[in-house]
């Protein structure tokens, strides 16, 4: 477990560029793997065929409502049951007594938590910190609204005081090692964002049991695009105000998005609860093997270059699958050793690579973090790339 870092942090902006999201047309192209845009499970599913398509007469999901019932008004049944099931399956979180609040993405999730932890009457801002290297959005979507309750404050293993948020990562954006809150204080609250705690990346070790965990449906299996997160939360009250962040800010969530969620992460189950022998139709044996090959690929030429170094990684017993299994992050966390070399993004990309700097993860210019889940056309141009760098 990697906890504290050396840091540096500095305001940079992100930027989408026109490569962003697109395959590379030729050998020459921009290799852009600056963003975690999960593309990599594009031919996953398209290899599932109907499995997982959706038809929805114009006349559903009319209303703003899902079920009025429940705290979370706008969370639809089917979704929540299929969450739960989900969660039981893989056994990465514990989902009794808790509530589900679903949110647009978990970057939603992450700003309505954050919102419901916030004092109202506190004469500052709260602030919220994240151990370095922390995830490069914690910055801008704490500060951008410049909220008077809550305000970014770094890295946490230098932060002085008891009153704080910290938000725990784990596996960590962007170095991929699991970790624990590093702050202790009764008057602190932690936020888990579980993001990439699923085994295609990391072995589960068993389930996550915090106040607030949230997860999101682009890392689990693929889906960015449907922009659907989901929040177990423990307490009622912390739940109650973060649906009141989502009221006001969305009056809730596409139900087209969650009804296409609820029949995916249903298709999931299903590979695995009811499997049809010789199928290649799980997602996470999939995406784990695929990303060993690119891990192997990528260990390799680093290890012949002698410009870059890599994380090492234990082995550990996977709950979910019985099999000893390594730490495989979705994104690698790249560190230039090459003498003369401080900024590795500003290098990689005079090598027509684009990734993103440590500076946005309050690290050193030394590293950068390289998305591994892009498509294979890009996945394979990188390497190519990267092997011809001397
Ligand atoms: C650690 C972490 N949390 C949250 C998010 C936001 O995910 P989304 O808003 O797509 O659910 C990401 C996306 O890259 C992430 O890496």
């Amino acid at each position: 477990m990697e906890q504290c870092k050396e840091g540096g942090a500095a305001k940079h902006e992100i930027v989408i560029s026109d490569t962003s999201g697109r395959p590379p047309v030729s050998k020459d192209s921009v290799v852009d793997l600056e963003f975690g845009d999960p593309t990599m499970y594009e031919s996953f599913w398209k290899g599932m065929g109907d499995r997982g398509t959706i038809t929805i007469p114009s006349w559903q999901t009319i209303s703003y409502f899902s079920d009025a019932t429940n705290l979370c008004w706008f969370l639809e049944p089917e979704f929540a049951q299929e969450i739960r099931r989900l969660h039981n399956l893989v056994g990465n979180a514990v989902t009794e007594d808790r509530r589900i609040i679903v949110g647009t993405g978990s970057s939603q999730l992450l700003q309505a938590a954050v919102y419901a932890l916030s004092p109202s009457d506190a004469p500052e801002p709260i602030s919220v910190v994240s151990a370095v290297p922390y995830y490069s959005s914690y910055e801008p979507l704490m500060n951008h609204l410049r909220s008077g309750l809550f305000r970014w404050a770094g890295d946490a293993c230098t932060f002085k005081g008891d009153s704080y948020i910290e938000l725990v990562c784990s596996p960590r954006n962007p170095d991929g090692f699991l970790s624990q809150a590093v702050l202790k204080s009764d008057g602190g609250k932690t936020i888990h964002d579980l993001a990439y705690y699923w085994p295609q990346y990391t072995p589960i070790t068993g389930p996550a049991d915090h106040d607030i965990m949230i997860f999101t449906f682009s890392k689990s299996i693929g889906h960015a695009g449907s922009r659907i997160g989901w929040a177990l939360v423990k307490d009622t009250a912390v739940a109650r105000k973060m649906v009141k962040f989502l009221e006001i800010s969305t009056i809730g969530v596409s139900k087209v998005s969650q009804i296409r969620a609820a029949t995916i992460l249903k298709v999931v189950s299903d590979s695995y609860e009811n499997p049809i022998p010789g199928n290649q139709d799980k997602v996470f044996a999939f995406g784990r093997h695929l990303l060993a090959n690119r891990w192997k690929k990528l260990r390799e030429i680093v290890e012949a270059s002698g410009i870059f170094s890599l994380p090492e990684f234990p082995s550990e017993t996977c709950k979910f699958t019985g099999e000893t299994a390594e730490i495989l992050p979705g994104f690698a966390w790249l560190k230039c050793e090459k003498e003369g070399i401080e900024d590795c993004a500003s290098f990689l990309r005079s090598h027509k690579i684009i990734a993103r700097g440590g500076r946005f993860f309050g690290a050193e210019p030394k590293f950068v973090r390289v998305s591994m889940l892009d498509r294979d056309e890009t996945f394979d141009l990188f390497i190519e790339r990267l092997s011809s760098i001397r």
